[in-house]
């Protein structure tokens, strides 16, 4: 296999006092779909937050593209290709649908364009002067995938990208990972309960209390659901 584009090496996070992360390591190679699974408060969306400069580690190491990335502000790591599905839809609730689009784009690509957005999501195209405060759950979860999209991530981070949603939503999210993944999106999706991201995941890590407790194949884990069980049994 070529080299990973990222590659986070036995990482520390701290909230003040609060030892988060204890040496987390996780590598992603491009085109892969990587999972990280956890119960709640195992550190999940630390680690994404960790990458993306959000709660940058204090110790340890993360390369994206063969290149530190630990230190650098959270704006200038989008910048070179990491994008962040946010476990809270920060959406700017006054701006419309289009407005939220267009502060998603990146200045120096066009590859992934408004229209594109509209296709991929056309649930969106009949909100698009509609504040982003007055879309459903479902609708607002679709609007923050599509921005984070308008920046031509190279490597996606998603955030329990179905989190309480309904079922029909929680298939439709499916439906357009899916079809990222078909389009060779490399991604890096965290969840509980995501059936759905294990099917289409290469990849599988286990985290458990701020360590990386399994990791492995998905074959492998389908051949031994037991270490599922194990550290997603509540
Ligand atoms: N801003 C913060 N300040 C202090 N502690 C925090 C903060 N954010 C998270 N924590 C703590 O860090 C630990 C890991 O939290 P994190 O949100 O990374 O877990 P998670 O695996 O994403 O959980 P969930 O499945 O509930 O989203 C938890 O014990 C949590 O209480
Ligand atoms: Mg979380």
């Amino acid at each position: 296999m070529n080299y990973p584009i990222l590659k986070v090496d036995t990482i520390h996070t701290y909230y003040g006092e609060r030892h988060i992360l204890q040496g987390v390591s996780l590598e992603v190679y491009p085109g892969e779909v990587v999972v990280l699974v956890g119960r709640h408060g195992v550190g999940k969306t630390s680690t994404l937050l960790s990458i993306m400069g959000i709660q940058p580690p204090k110790q340890g190491s993360i390369l994206f593209n063969g290149k530190e990335i630990v230190g650098f502000p959270c704006w200038e790591i989008a910048h070179r290709g990491i994008g962040l599905v946010p476990e809270t839809r920060r959406l700017f609730p006054d701006l419309t649908v289009q407005e939220n689009l267009e502060v998603g784009i990146k200045y120096n690509s066009n590859d992934y364009t408004l229209d594109d957005a509209y296709t991929d999501f056309p649930e969106l195209t009949n909100l698009r002067s509609q504040p982003a405060g007055y879309l459903s759950g479902g609708e607002q979860q679709m609007l923050t995938i599509a921005r984070t999209l308008m920046g031509n991530p190279q490597l996606l981070l998603m955030d329990e990208p179905t989190e309480g949603l309904a079922p029909l939503l929680v298939r439709r999210i499916a439906e357009i990972i899916e079809r990222l993944v078909n389009r060779k999106q490399t991604l890096l999706i965290t969840g509980q309960n995501i059936a759905f991201a294990l099917e289409l995941a290469n990849r599988v890590y286990i985290l458990d209390t701020g360590t990386v407790k399994w990791s492995g194949a998905m074959e492998q884990l389908q051949s031994h659901p037991q270490i599922l069980q194990r550290y997603l049994a509540v």
